[in-house]
């Protein structure tokens, strides 16, 4: 029997010539794994056809959409996982849950080797192999755009050559990656980092310069998950979908930064995450009244440390589940209902409440009720500057010798 390659295929150029350019490098048969992460786009049925045209023994749909919300999605919701401060790790959290099923389609199929279409420069080749590794120590790993020399000119001719399903002519100058968690769009014209996007670039946000009406909504939280928009329930997939839309109706989520990758490139990236980034910022607003000061102040290092493991494909590490414990931990009491105005690029929080807060009227007014004892501050500051005052009295007393 032949060997057998299970191909990580998107139903693109590169993974599409690459089925034959890998078996013809090989002598193995290639099986063409597609996972739905929610990209949209094209069917997934013309996906998997395409992947049989293209000389595929067998082409499989996975449909991890529920999967990728629930257990990718919302554990980055948890940790406000924001890579640098910006980058909502959206196509960091999809490669660890598409190298699963290229895992368990490589056992299904009886493949000794998995194959992805990453190039030598990117982040993704590293989150796809090292997740390969960790999940399937056995199995092997290529990467023809990088190891087999397959370049963009050489898929094109070998596609016309061999006369494949797919079209070859609309050069689009973008690497664009997209899932339901957002949108990731690098390469061409951005490379200038003096050049501002164009409008052709987005697509899941509206310009937020002509908005339409703002629109308020008030999203429902039990334990760091958000359960239900304006009093309707939804499953966390179905949440982020709905807020995708409304959110990406006011241009909300629009992100350009330059970030560091994990092999020593800094790259520019334009990202439009507009469920996302309203639901992070609700989250966090939730917590700013569930979590108690201490616990939230590490906990956000936490979630920064956590976002660069995931960032540098640490999905799988023991690291990474010890942090996602400690996130799991402080959502206890993360419950309640946070309400936000969409409007012109921005979800701006404008009230909130929950059964479980730390808000206390009492302590916190200026006005009859309150029960603070304001007595009780005197001592407390003269004790909190006391080390920089004695500190600062030395300074004072070798400066004057
Ligand atoms: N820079 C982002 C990351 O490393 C996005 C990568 C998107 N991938 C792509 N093939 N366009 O997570």
């Amino acid at each position: 029997m032949k060997d057998r390659i299970v191909l990580a295929y998107s139903g693109g150029l590169d993974t599409s010539v690459a089925i034959g350019w890998i078996a013809d490098a090989t002598g193995a048969e290639v099986v063409a794994v597609a996972v739905d992460v929610g990209q949209g786009g094209e069917d997934m049925e013309t996906i998997r056809q395409r992947a049989l045209g293209c000389g595929a023994v067998e082409a499989y749909v996975a449909d991890a959409r529920d999967e990728f919300a629930n257990e990718y999605c919302m554990p980055t919701l948890k940790a406000n996982g924001l890579y640098q401060g910006h980058y909502p790790l959206v196509s960091a959290i999809s490669r660890p849950v598409i190298v699963k099923h290229l895992v368990k389609a490589a056992r299904e199929f009886g493949a000794t080797t998995v194959a992805h279409g990453c190039t030598g420069k990117g982040n993704d080749q590293v989150r796809f192999e090292v997740g390969i590794q960790t999940l399937g120590p056995d199995l092997k790993c290529i990467a023809p755009v990088r190891d087999l020399a397959l370049t963009r000119d050489k898929a094109i001719a070998y596609a016309e050559e061999k006369q494949l399903p797919i079209v070859t002519t609309k050069k689009n100058p973008y690497s664009i990656d997209q899932n339901v968690w957002g949108r990731a769009v690098e390469t061409g014209y951005l490379e200038d980092i003096w050049n501002a996007p164009t409008k052709d670039i987005y697509d899941y946000t509206q310009t937020p310069e002509f908005p339409p009406a703002p629109d308020e909504v008030t999203i429902t939280f039990v334990q760091g998950v958000p359960t239900a928009l304006d009093g309707v329930e939804l499953t966390p997939l179905q949440v982020i979908q709905e807020l995708n839309r409304r959110a990406g109706a006011q241009g909300v989520g629009r992100i350009d930064v330059v970030e560091d990758r994990l092999v020593g490139i800094k790259s520019r990236e334009i990202y439009e995450a507009p469920g996302a980034m309203a639901l992070i910022t609700a989250h966090k607003h939730l917590e700013d009244i569930t979590i108690e000061r201490e616990h939230a102040r590490f906990k956000a290092t936490v979630g920064q440390r956590w976002s660069e493991l995931v960032y540098d494909g640490q999905w799988f590490s023991p690291l990474k589940r010890a942090l996602d414990t400690f996130i799991e931990d402080s959502q206890q009491y993360v419950s309640g209902d946070i309400r936000m105005v969409l409007h012109g690029g921005t979800a701006v929080v404008n009230g909130r409440r929950s059964d479980t807060s730390l808000y206390d009227f009492s302590l916190a007014t200026y006005d009859t009720g309150d029960t603070f004892d304001q007595s009780s501050a005197k001592g407390f500051i003269d004790l909190w500057g006391m080390s920089s005052k004695v500190a600062s009295s030395r300074d004072q007393r070798v400066a004057g010798e």
